[in-house]
């Protein structure tokens, strides 16, 4: 009985409520994950002390101890992680629980077989590599509920406690009968009908018409478009109702003041599901931060940082950095001397309020022992923890001036998940990189407003001067309905290659590219083109070329303008329109139907920042030297950091406190990696 209601209870509705808002978690913190169970008792003493030593302030905890927690089904062991958490605190350091559901123990694989994971290949995982659950099974998630719920009863109300990360980087869906049965039932919940189905999903293509829900296939192999596009929207909300599971469990348990988060992976762009949507049943989102091969780049992890922040648009944390390397890249070489601490500075710059190594300490024999660590295999430092020791303090001496301030943007970069999913199902273009063409624009108006949101183009718009919308290839009406309204509001619009094509059920608009918005531009797409060879192109922003991709265009509307033209190339383009804009309203809808080279892209992005009237909070700084400004309550704190391959001297307009080297000063110099922390102190905010 108990199993059937465990079984019961556990399967929930898969949509959470909206977004749970939260007052932002404790000060700026470094801090690292630590495993206890994998080491003796008597060694946790010397292990805290030296995070303390460093300055750490944040231990993560238990996110793969299932087995250590309940060695046998229903029987808890949780006394040694109370004594740990209370050795953490002894040392000043706060600690999230991770739940550990990410490696369920053998004995549950044993007895619960149907618990596995299958694969869209029909292999059945077995245990021993983590991750081999089905993310819909209703056994699991009792199972779950009742770990979690031991852990919540238990360390709920414990004072060392701070934050739960629910699970460890959601991953990988599963093609198991349950998992198939919930995909047909989401189906008929969604359509009501086959017939609506196959009316939206346009089966009467290659008589694809399905007369039976359980005919329906899952996964994004070459199937219809409509279905891969569902089967993504059925897979955001199965990981949703998974981590639902389990916050609800925390939720009545635990106290309000200890957040919920998770840590997704996949080096931030992954696109799985719909990662915004899974973070905004949380309290703050997380996420784990890995160069792995080469090194830092700055424009790809602080554009990552600002689409983690975009995704409940408020601060985050970084769960896991890599301490100078990772084990898993086909070089895993080391960040340089300095640069491990210049990727901290840049992750709290674009919003991160906490940043943790993975990991602390190498189990002697787990697989992986070559992972970069802050302590050697004797518990030892490494050459990091210098570096680590470095950060910690200069955080420590910025905290104040940084408590409560994030990024604020004049500028926003639509980033939209139904679209990334659309032109991957179907790229036209093996080189159309949506991700690349997305930090093509980032690098642009980056440089030229020095502070960019990466946003939900269902988010408010009207806090924007400029909003881009590379790659918006569906457009639904009432994202439509938004971008119209937000531009007779005032705004500045442009719309990038491939937007405007899908309707909401990744049908193409009967209308031309921009379907809903066309009437707005005055103008359309006549005809799209995947490039082999770059084409020329010139006009009001510059001259250049067009590559991997471009439209032809035409203008319409007496009032729209024809901006760019292509010059002779591919024949169907020589001449014709690549870019035209309208005034609309109080605002403009621009449309740029082609890839530019880095150099235009750049000239344009500026030109934008320039008529949209964003971009006057900058500081004038050197190429190579970032400008990342967070703004609170003690005023507007600039983070400098030096990612060029040389010493950079920074001039300032006036002077401003130096927070980690002391006094005001009205230059800065950097060296490599440098990083510098600057205070323009608001009138009346206390002084340090
Ligand atoms: C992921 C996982 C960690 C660890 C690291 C190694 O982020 O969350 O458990 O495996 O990779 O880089």
């Amino acid at each position: 009985m108990k199993s059937l209601l465990r079984v019961l209870g556990a399967f929930l509705p898969a949509l959470a409520a909206g977004p749970a808002r939260a007052e932002p978690p404790p000060g700026l913190m470094l801090g690292s994950s630590w495993y206890p169970e994998q080491w003796p008792e008597e060694r946790w003493d010397a292990d805290l002390s030296r995070m303390q030593a460093a300055g750490l302030k944040l231990a993560r905890i238990g996110e793969f101890a299932w087995s250590s927690i309940e060695p046998a089904e229903g029987r808890y062991t949780l006394d040694w992680m109370e004594r740990a958490i209370a050795a953490a605190r002894a040392h000043g350091i706060a600690v999230v629980i991770g739940t550990p559901t990410d490696a369920p123990p053998a004995w549950l694989t044993r007895s619960h077989p149907d618990t596995l994971r299958i694969d869209a290949d029909g292999q059945r995982m077995e245990h021993g590599m983590r991750r081999q659950f089905s993310y819909s099974s209703a056994t699991y998630r009792a199972l779950c509920r009742d770990v979690v719920g031991q852990l919540a009863r238990r360390f709920g109300h414990n004072p060392g406690v701070i934050a739960w990360q629910i699970d460890n980087e959601y991953t990988e869906d599963s093609f198991d009968p349950e998992s198939r049965a919930q995909f047909h039932e989401w189906l008929r919940a969604r359509y009501g009908s086959l017939g609506e189905l196959n009316r939206r999903w346009g089966t009467a293509y290659w008589s694809e018409a399905y007369d039976a829900w359980d005919e329906i296939p899952m996964g994004t192999g070459r199937g219809n478009p409509g279905l891969m596009l569902d089967y993504k929207r059925f897979v955001t909300d199965t990981w949703r109702g998974f981590q639902k599971n389990q916050a609800d469990v925390i939720r009545r348990y635990a106290d309000p003041r200890q957040k919920i988060t998770t840590n997704l992976g996949g080096l931030g762009w992954a696109d799985r599901f719909n990662r915004r949507d899974v973070a905004a049943d949380l309290d703050f989102i997380s996420w784990d931060d890995y160069i792995g091969q080469g090194h830092l780049d700055p424009v790809r992890n602080g554009a990552t940082d600002d689409l983690v922040r975009g995704w409940r648009r408020e601060n985050f944390w970084v769960m896991e950095l890599q301490p100078a390397f990772v084990d898993w890249a086909p070089i895993s070489n080391a960040l340089d001397p300095g640069e491990t601490r210049e990727v901290v500075w840049e992750d709290i710059g674009h919003g991160a309020d906490a940043v943790a190594f993975w990991q602390w300490r190498s189990d002697l024999n787990g697989q992986e022992q070559y992972h970069g660590t802050l302590v050697g295999p004797d518990g030892e430092p490494v050459p990091l923890y210098a570096e680590a020791a470095r950060t910690a303090a200069e955080m420590a001496r910025a905290a104040a001036a940084l408590a409560g301030s994030s990024p604020r943007s004049e500028v926003a970069i639509l980033h939209d998940y139904d679209s990334r999913w659309a032109i991957d199902f179907h790229p036209q273009s093996t080189r159309y990189d949506q991700v690349g063409v997305l930090l093509d624009y980032y690098r642009g108006l980056r440089a030229a407003a020095q502070s960019v949101d990466i946003v939900d183009p269902r988010v408010r718009l009207e806090d924007y001067r400029l909003v881009a919308a590379p790659s918006l290839n569906v457009i639904s009406k009432d994202v439509a309905a938004r971008l119209e309204a937000y531009v007779r509001a005032g705004g500045h619009l442009v719309l990038g290659p491939r937007s405007g094509m899908k309707d909401a059920f990744n049908a193409l608009n009967p209308e031309r590219q921009p379907g809903p918005l066309a009437a707005d531009l005055g103008g359309r797409v006549e005809q799209f083109y995947a490039l082999l060879d770059d084409v020329p192109v010139s006009g009001e922003w510059g001259s250049g070329s067009a590559t991997i991709w471009a439209e032809e265009l035409s203008a319409r509307a007496p009032d729209a303008r024809v901006v760019l033209r292509y010059g002779a190339g591919n024949g169907w383009l020589d001449g014709r329109p690549a870019a035209v804009t309208r005034p609309l309203g109080r605002g403009t809808i621009t449309y740029l139907g082609a890839v530019l080279d880095a150099p235009l892209m750049g000239s344009a992005c500026a030109a934008w920042v320039r008529d949209a009237g964003a971009g006057g909070n900058t500081l004038a700084v050197p190429a190579g030297v970032e400008v990342c400004r967070r703004v609170g309550p003690a005023g507007e704190v600039f983070i400098l950091l030096n990612h060029g391959s040389a010493p950079a001297h920074v001039g300032l307009r006036e002077p401003l406190e130096d927070l980690l080297g002391g006094g005001a000063v009205r230059e800065v110099g950097l060296p490599r990696h440098g990083v510098a922390v600057l205070l323009r102190r608001s009138a009346g905010a206390a002084p340090p």
